[in-house]
């Protein structure tokens, strides 16, 4: 008789944040327009999401438009608003079905107002969904939001209502727009760029970055598992000693 010998698959991160680079330079390197660079990198979005939930990861959090992104040129811009639009239209009921929770962060006023009835209508139908927990940072900025958490809490030591003496990194949290979400335990960033751009500047303290090559659009299953595989490798120490 056989011995099966159990192997045990180590738990995947609990919250994966991805800062989904390299649309324009993919679409380069096929000569085609930047905009059909964001139009593959939308359909990569759609993969990922349904993977992330076959894999058991309960957070994904989307790096989709930077606060500093209006730098871009105007039709640009409008590309990557307009699929934006079409993704919040057309996969609202894959997002229902499938169990995913959709919560938008970033500044939605500076968004169209068409664009914000679309999220606020697709958050409210998400609400009550647990199978997988997706954040898109749309319009955000880490430093913004930083700032605008000591603003209101400036503003309630104004007050009286708050005793500066008991701002601690919990009370800090309670003013990030990510209040409620655990910290990334994975950030991952695509094509081969090194950097942080502005992403989750305080919820990043201790997430393990993992940078690969592959552009945004030709992100597959095989390149999360691979970076899954990276953070698996990973001692996370938090400042302490090993073991
Ligand atoms: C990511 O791809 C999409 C957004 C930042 C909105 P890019 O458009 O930045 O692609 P590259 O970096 O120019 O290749
Ligand atoms: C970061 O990518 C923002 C998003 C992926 C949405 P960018 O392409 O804007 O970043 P930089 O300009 O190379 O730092
Ligand atoms: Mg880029």
């Amino acid at each position: 008789m056989g011995i099966t010998v159990a192997r045990s698959v180590p738990e995947p991160p609990r919250h994966v944040a991805i800062i989904m680079d390299g649309n324009g330079r993919w679409a380069l390197n096929h000569a085609l327009p930047r905009a059909e660079g964001h139009r593959r990198g939308a359909e990569a979005v759609r993969q990922t999401v349904r993977t992330c939930a076959e894999v058991g990861i309960s957070y994904l959090t989307l790096f989709a438009f930077s606060s500093e992104n209006w730098k871009r040129p105007k039709d640009e811009v409008q590309t990557l608003m307009g699929l934006l639009r079409f993704y919040l239209e057309s996969e609202i009921e894959e997002l229902v079905k499938n169990g995913v929770r959709l919560r938008v962060i970033g500044d939605r006023e500076g968004l169209d107002r068409e664009i914000q009835t679309l999220i606020c209508n697709a958050e409210k139908r998400t609400i009550g969904n647990t199978h997988l927990n997706l954040t898109v940072a749309l319009n955000y900025g880490g430093r913004r939001e930083i700032l605008l958490a000591v603003r209101a809490m400036i503003r309630d030591a104004v007050t009286g209502e708050l005793d500066p003496e008991c701002v601690s990194e919990e009370k800090f949290e309670e003013c990030l727009e990510t209040y409620g979400l655990p910290d990334p335990d994975l950030l991952i960033r695509t094509s081969g760029e090194c950097r942080i751009s502005n992403f989750l500047l305080w919820q990043c303290a201790y997430s393990e970055f993992v940078f690969l090559q592959t552009l945004w659009p030709d992100f597959s299953k095989a390149d999360l598992l691979t970076a899954i595989e990276e953070f698996h490798q990973r001692e996370r120490r938090y400042g302490g000693t090993k073991g």
